[in-house]
């Protein structure tokens, strides 16, 4: 059923927050844990599907972090941060950085990179970025970092569809 819900506030020029959700809810992503280290040396992470490329010379990256995040101040401060990209068998990792337990990492295999940020095991990729700018972007700051250090692995990704997980598969076309 195509939903066709582009004003729902009843207010001229202002969209409903559901109407944008749902929307922007199908552009298919795939999944980060996006990571630093606090000034205090607390290890901090979430997940987060903003992440995007931006530039590749020099080589720059995205993602936004909502203003209301208990991480706000840590990510404000860090002059790194750590990009971790999924995979298709990580989906407990990536309700466990989105949920409000105590300690993320317990449990989690990682080690460190540049800056003490912390990289997660079993990931399709991981980048190690030194913030470049920060932007005010509504209730959200924009990061972009200028990536370090990355490395890659070949196994499928986890991927958020329509406030759920799925994962990538060849597309029947074979293209
Ligand atoms: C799939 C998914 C993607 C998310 N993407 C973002 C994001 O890009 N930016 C953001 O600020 N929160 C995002 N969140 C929500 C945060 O993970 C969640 O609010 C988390 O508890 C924030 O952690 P903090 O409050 O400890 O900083 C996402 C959640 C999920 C499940």
């Amino acid at each position: 059923m195509r939903a066709e819900a582009a004003n729902q506030s009843g207010m001229p020029g202002e969209i409903g927050a559901d109407a944008l959700r749902s929307a922007l809810g199908r552009f298919a992503t795939g999944v980060t844990v996006i990571t630093c280290r606090s000034a205090e040396g607390v290890l901090v992470g979430l997940t987060a599907n903003s992440f995007n490329s931006v530039s590749l010379d020099p080589p720059l990256v995205l993602w936004s972090l909502s203003k209301r995040a208990r991480s706000l101040e840590a990510f404000r401060a860090a002059t790194h941060f750590g990009v971790n990209v999924l995979a298709w068998d990580q989906v407990e990792v990536a309700q466990r950085f989105s949920s409000p337990v105590a300690d993320r990492f317990k449990g989690i295999p990682f080690h460190e990179g540049e800056g003490g940020v912390p990289l997660l095991d079993g990931c399709v990729a991981r980048f190690v970025c030194v913030t470049h700018h920060q932007y005010e972007g509504g209730d959200h700051l924009i990061f972009v970092g200028r990536v370090h250090t990355c490395s890659a692995e070949d196994k499928p990704a986890l991927v958020y569809y329509g406030s759920r997980y799925a994962m990538t598969a060849d597309h029947p076309s074979g293209r």
